[in-house]
């Protein structure tokens, strides 16, 4: 457990983010910040008023200020707008990349050792926005889309051969959008490679699937976006940190020339510990998953070089 972890945005995402994270008992405190007031003081209360049912002894505060956040060990940044039908994660790019500095300012005036987690989303480009202006190094900023993203491909495959979530392993890289990258040759059941359980007619219908999943729900909610497991998701890694776990997740990393590619960021295997990103993890790709994984790149670099900072 460390002492304090900081949500900031009390909406669908922050909310369930936060009480996953007391539940988890993961952090002594677990602060939720938001403008809105009064949104999240109520949502806190009734938060920590749960604990007494689901047994955790983490306390739970609301805020309109970031006093309570001073000196928190990790920040989990989903503040901004979301989706509506139609909508690309794009289209969000400057509402939310305005939000983003804002609440970063503030990030490195009161948490300047925080490790950031963004969820905000042209995630990637959020991410990068986050990192310019704190200043912090890469190894404490990450963006949350590959483990949500490999969530959704597990369930769909899980669904496909009736078997257990579980024993699904797989990697999705690249950026968190419609070019995002499902590695087949990295998909296996329990360790038997997919291709050997599905025709590839199939696996590649799930693959594309997975890449609209979260427009896939947003069509049905109408009003916002995904936030069960995107708060999932960043839950886990806010877990591997806490408990420094070494756990390899495909996360949204800066690129040092890793996968011959730098200044930008993108989904890649990084392991996490308690001091944030430990390593990127360099991985073999066939031709097509490298050509993939570079269209992928251009897509995160042509809204990264259009945000205003
Ligand atoms: N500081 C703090 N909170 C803010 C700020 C700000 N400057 N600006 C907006 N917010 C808050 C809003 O008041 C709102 O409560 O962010 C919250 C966003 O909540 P929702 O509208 O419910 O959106 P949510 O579904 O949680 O998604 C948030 O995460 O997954 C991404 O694409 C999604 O970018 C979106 C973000």
């Amino acid at each position: 457990m460390v002492n304090k972890i900081t949500v900031v945005g009390a909406g669908n995402v922050g909310a369930t983010t936060a009480q996953r994270l007391a539940e988890k008992e993961l952090a002594r405190t677990v602060v939720m910040v938001d403008v809105m007031e009064g949104i999240p003081q109520g949502k806190g209360l009734d938060q920590w008023q749960s604990a007494p049912i689901e047994g955790f002894d983490s306390r739970i505060v609301g805020t309109n200020g970031y006093d309570e956040t001073h000196d928190s060990d990790i920040i989990v940044i989903t503040a901004g707008i979301a989706r509506k039908p139609g909508m690309s994660r794009d289209d969000l790019l400057n509402t939310n990349a305005g939000i983003v500095k804002q609440v970063s300012e503030q990030i490195r005036e009161t948490s300047p050792n925080a490790i950031l987690i963004v969820v905000s989303n042209p995630l990637d480009v959020m991410s990068y926005v986050a990192m310019k202006v704190t200043g912090f190094p890469r190894e404490r900023v990450l963006g949350m889309a590959g483990v949500l993203d490999t969530a959704r491909y597990r369930s769909f495959l899980a669904e496909a051969l009736d078997v257990s979530v579980r024993d699904i392993q797989a990697m999705v890289l690249g950026g968190h959008g419609d070019t995002m990258v499902p590695l087949i040759s990295y998909t296996s059941v329990s360790g038997i490679p997919i291709t050997q359980l599905m025709p590839l007619a199939k696996l590649n219908a799930i693959v594309e699937r997975t890449r609209t999943g979260g427009a896939e729900i947003v069509k049905h909610l109408k009003t916002g976006s995904a936030y069960y497991a995107p708060s999932a998701a960043a839950v886990q890694m806010c877990e591997a940190i806490v408990r420094d776990q070494k756990r390899i997740l495909p996360c949204a990393a800066w690129l040092e020339g890793e996968y011959g590619m730098s200044d930008l960021f993108l989904g890649v295997p990084c392991k996490l510990g308690r001091r944030g990103l430990k390593a990127i993890i360099e991985v073999e790709l066939t031709r097509e998953e490298q050509d993939a994984l570079a269209k992928s790149a251009d897509a995160v670099r042509e809204p990264m070089a259009a945000v205003k900072l």
